[in-house]
């Protein structure tokens, strides 16, 4: 018996050694050991697999770039992060790399929606959306009311209500009217769903214990199930939405298309959808509170071209708004940035001057390429007009911006938010002044998508004289 329990430890111990050895070596002499990056990060992924844990990494990672004077950084042993903007076009749109395994659960099969998103269709979604912007003005109006003609506005949840009314009122098959409920379980839900997603990422075990975390996001599960159950219950003619469309899929090639398959798009949908737009139209409302000379130019101009109070404020009449324009891609620029653009090398590939070999991570970092002072004067200033023409000596370049990301793995939504976002500052400022609450953190958290770490993002609201 001992003699078969020393053989057994003997094995153990020598595939022990013999994975250290291997760790080693990949460390020390494997193609990535001359990508700087920090020294425990040659050998493990914990540090990083924490970093996305707690959603710290939006944060931290711009800080090691400048360290290590570098625009490729190695952050776990098979991981790299890439900043240099030729090689993020590189990875997204010339090579087209595939996207990295971890996404096969959360991939949307974009064919399913290629007909949800043609311009015409999007143009028929107006009345929908601007029914859903009602209810945000109603809230402001009676707001505003009760506060004697001032408010101050929650204004990261109550647009992040706002853009999931109007994804589900548009998409798929009605509105929760949360906008009007303030009601917050749902979103809740969604966010414990995103935090579930990052750690079962880094913890794959965690998987295989889905009633517990069935459990935990049981409001967000019923939702889907409902919006499921009423669209299927529904007799006549159906709306060719979003909604619809995952539905046919189904319908088609039940296999692959499956019921589980069905779930995950739709929960994708509304991640993809609503989260993002919202996070954005608020952080674009930020850097105007905080620029009001910037703010002052975009009223400017929305007064121009609708000077009654009555005019109405359209997809079509914003869509050629320069200053508009100019002002959500600077906020994009500034601020959004996807963490979720990983990609997968499947041959050798150079990058940043290194050759990275197969199987390795490669995740463009949008967030210190869209901040490269080589790149864009004054960085890190909220300058709408580097958009409008030349600004110290350079033209801001759409080939640099990856806030949806780029190639054929892009936001297959982008019209889609570009359309919200605009109708949803234009009214906004048309109507209300808008007010900084001074003294507020920026810090943010991101699991998929981001949050402020203190859970609101107020602004001053006052409706406008005559308007
Ligand atoms: C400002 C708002 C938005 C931003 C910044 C944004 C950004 C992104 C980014 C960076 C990706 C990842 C692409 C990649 O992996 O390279 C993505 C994917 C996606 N987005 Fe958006 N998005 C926004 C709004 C929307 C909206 C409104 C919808 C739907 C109505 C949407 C639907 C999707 C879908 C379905 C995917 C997955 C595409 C795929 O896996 O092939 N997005 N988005």
């Amino acid at each position: 018996m001992e003699t078969y329990l020393t053989i057994i430890l003997g094995i153990l111990l020598s595939e022990v050694l013999r994975r250290c050895c291997l760790v080693l070596l990949h460390a020390f002499t494997g193609p990535l050991s001359k990508v700087p990056g920090p020294f425990l990060s040659k050998f493990t992924k914990l540090p990083w697999a924490m970093e996305l844990v707690k959603g710290t990494h939006l944060n931290t990672v711009g800080p090691l770039f400048e360290k290590y004077n570098t625009e490729i950084l190695r952050i776990a042993p098979d991981t790299v992060l890439v900043a240099d903007s030729p090689s993020i076009h590189k990875i997204i749109v010339t090579d087209d790399l595939p996207k990295d395994p971890i996404f096969t659960k959360f991939r949307s099969h974009k064919k399913v929606f290629l007909n949800g998103f043609s311009p015409r269709y999007l143009d028929g979604l107006e009345p929908l959306m601007q029914g859903c912007y009602d209810q945000f003005e109603k809230v402001l109006e009676s707001r505003c009311a009760e506060g004697g003609g001032y408010a101050v506005i929650d204004m990261a949840n109550t647009l992040s209500n706002l853009a999931f009314d109007v994804m589900c009122a548009t998409s798929l098959g009605g509105s929760f009217n949360l906008t009007t409920s303030n009601d917050l379980t749902l979103k809740k839900s969604l966010g414990l769903a995103l935090k579930l997603a990052s750690l079962q990422s880094q913890v794959p075990i965690l998987k295989y214990v889905p009633f517990v975390a069935d459990y935990l996001v049981s409001d967000m599960n019923n939702m889907v199930e409902d919006i499921i159950t009423r669209r299927r219950s529904e007799t006549g003619e159906v709306p060719r939405d979003l909604l619809q469309l995952i539905l046919d899929a189904n319908i088609e090639d039940p296999v692959f298309f499956s019921e589980q398959r069905i779930r995950e798009e739709l929960k994708m949908l509304i991640v993809a959808g609503s989260e993002t737009t919202s996070m954005a139209v608020t952080q674009t409302l930020l850097l105007l509170v905080n620029n009001p000379e910037k703010l002052k130019s975009l009223v400017r101009e929305i007064d121009t071209s609708f000077p009654s109070p009555n005019d109405e404020i359209t997809f079509s009449k914003t869509q050629d708004l320069k200053y508009l324009n100019a002002v959500i891609y600077e906020a994009l620029r500034l601020s959004v940035h996807p963490t979720v653009m990983m990609r997968y090398t499947d041959k050798p590939t150079i990058l940043s001057g290194y050759e990275i070999p197969p199987k390795t991570t490669v995740q463009p970092w949008a967030g210190t390429a869209m901040t490269d002072p080589k790149i864009w004067p004054d960085a890190i200033q909220f300058v709408p007009e580097r958009w409008l023409g030349e600004y110290k000596g350079a033209v801001a370049e759409k080939k640099h911006f990856y806030s949806f990301s780029g190639g054929s793995r892009n936001c297959i939504g982008q019209q889609f938010a570009w359309r919200e976002m605009r109708l949803i500052l234009g009214r906004l400022v048309h109507k209300y002044e808008v007010s900084l609450i001074p003294g507020q953190s920026h810090e943010r958290r991101s699991h998929t998508t981001t949050r402020f770490l203190q859970g609101f993002y107020n602004v001053g609201v006052k409706p406008r004289e005559g308007f």
